[in-house]
């Protein structure tokens, strides 16, 4: 009924065939990797590696077990599905981390309100939102949070304003803005708990996002991190786009400066910066000296994101050259050609085929005309 894998340096019983009361995907190794790198990489910046940690949607316990096998943290390991806590219970003793390691049978939300815990993962089916006001009363210094309900969080189908309570837009950047949107969400779960957030890493990758972030207590804090939720304008005639802080959007021009159409405006949504350089650097580092099975691909975004500018939009290069009917370039030629006239610009861990710059859509028209 089971075969045994290998995540990291962990051994993991799974089902041979899916089954509906035991979950696992293989494919979310790497998101699992870059996980262990990270908190890692938070707890060395901590005074005491002594440090709690929730896995509270777990499957077969594999980001809990590698989390108390590899960095060495105490963790609740918790599924409601009893086929899944008994497999959940087997992974503790196959790994013998009994010690460090306790396995739970209970509703995410009932556990995460009775207990608070240092660390707290967030790993659904489809969206978070039913556990994060839990989430955001239990965590004291990091939270990790998956979704998969991209669809509604890009804006492809209705649901961003019924789950996150703001409107995305399927723009050609849906990917950021569904990160954002997320983000913004968890901001003000966060706040109302006079708590405050601060995005270490934040990535997508196939079908999933994933963010982690630092948490802060203080109502200056958290009043402080309201201020960073703002909206996105956007038209669709021409691309032009721009970000703006704050609740004034009834404020903020109806009609495109460029193209006279009507804008169209995403949010509220997270605008400042969704990951930290220097806690990039660092989670870098521990993939680098880590056994990982995809440390590749995760050395791939973690780098990215290092280099990545913090601008809350990208520009898909096909998209602006087939606006303009000119041939693309190569992404490199035309990032140098960006900061040869004067605007920083880099790649994004979004797409490997868009790039960010501070320059508006119509230089960024010129500097394409002119290669
Ligand atoms: C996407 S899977 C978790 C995968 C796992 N974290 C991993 O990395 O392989 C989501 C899990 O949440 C569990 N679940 C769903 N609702 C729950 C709830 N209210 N309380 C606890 N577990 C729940 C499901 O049984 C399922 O195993
Ligand atoms: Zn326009």
């Amino acid at each position: 009924m089971f075969s045994e894998t290998k995540e990291g340096t962990t051994r993991i019983l799974v089902p041979k065939q899916p089954t509906k009361s035991i979950f696992y995907n293989p494919k979310m190794e790497l998101c699992r990797d870059i996980d262990i790198a990270s908190v890692a990489a938070f707890v060395s910046s901590l005074s005491s590696p002594h440090q709690t940690y929730i896995d509270a949607l777990a499957g077969t316990g594999v980001r809990g077990i590698r989390i108390a096998k590899e960095v060495g943290l105490s963790v609740a390991i918790n599924d409601r599905s009893k086929p899944a806590y008994e497999l959940i219970t087997r992974n503790i003793d196959l790994n013998a981390v009994e010690e460090r390691a306790t396995a739970y049978n209970e509703n995410a939300n009932v556990l995460l309100l009775q207990n608070k815990y240092d660390f707290v993962d967030l790993d659904p089916f489809g969206s978070p939102v039913p556990f994060l006001d839990a989430a955001c009363k239990s965590v004291k210094k990091l939270l990790l949070v998956t979704a998969t309900d991209t669809a509604p969080l890009c804006g492809a189908h209705t649901g961003g304003l019924r789950k996150y309570a703001a409107i995305p837009l399927n723009t050609e950047y849906h990917k950021e803005m569904a990160i954002r949107i997320l983000l913004g969400r968890v901001t003000r779960d966060l706040c109302k708990y006079d708590r405050a957030i601060q995005p270490l890493l934040s990535y997508s990758k196939s079908h999933f996002i994933r963010l982690i972030a630092r948490v802060e207590k203080g109502a200056k804090k958290a009043d402080d991190c309201m201020k960073r939720l703002g909206f996105i304008a956007h038209c669709f005639a021409c691309g032009n786009r721009f970000a703006f802080y704050g609740y004034d959007m009834l404020n903020t021009e109806s009609k495109c400066k460029l193209c006279g159409a009507k804008i169209r405006i995403a949010g509220p949504l997270y605008i400042e910066a969704i990951k930290d350089k220097g806690f990039c650097e660092l989670v870098h580092n521990e993939l680098e000296h880590r056994e990982l099975g995809k440390k590749k691909e995760a050395l791939k975004i973690v780098e990215t994101c290092v280099n990545e500018l913090d601008i809350p939009y990208y520009y898909e290069h096909h998209a602006v050259c087939k606006a303009l009917k000119v041939q693309p370039t190569t992404i490199t030629s035309l990032i140098d050609a960006l900061h040869s006239n004067g605007y920083s610009a880099s790649r994004t861990q979004f797409s490997d085929t868009a790039f960010k710059t501070d320059a508006g859509m119509e230089e960024v028209k010129g500097v394409l005309k002119g290669l």
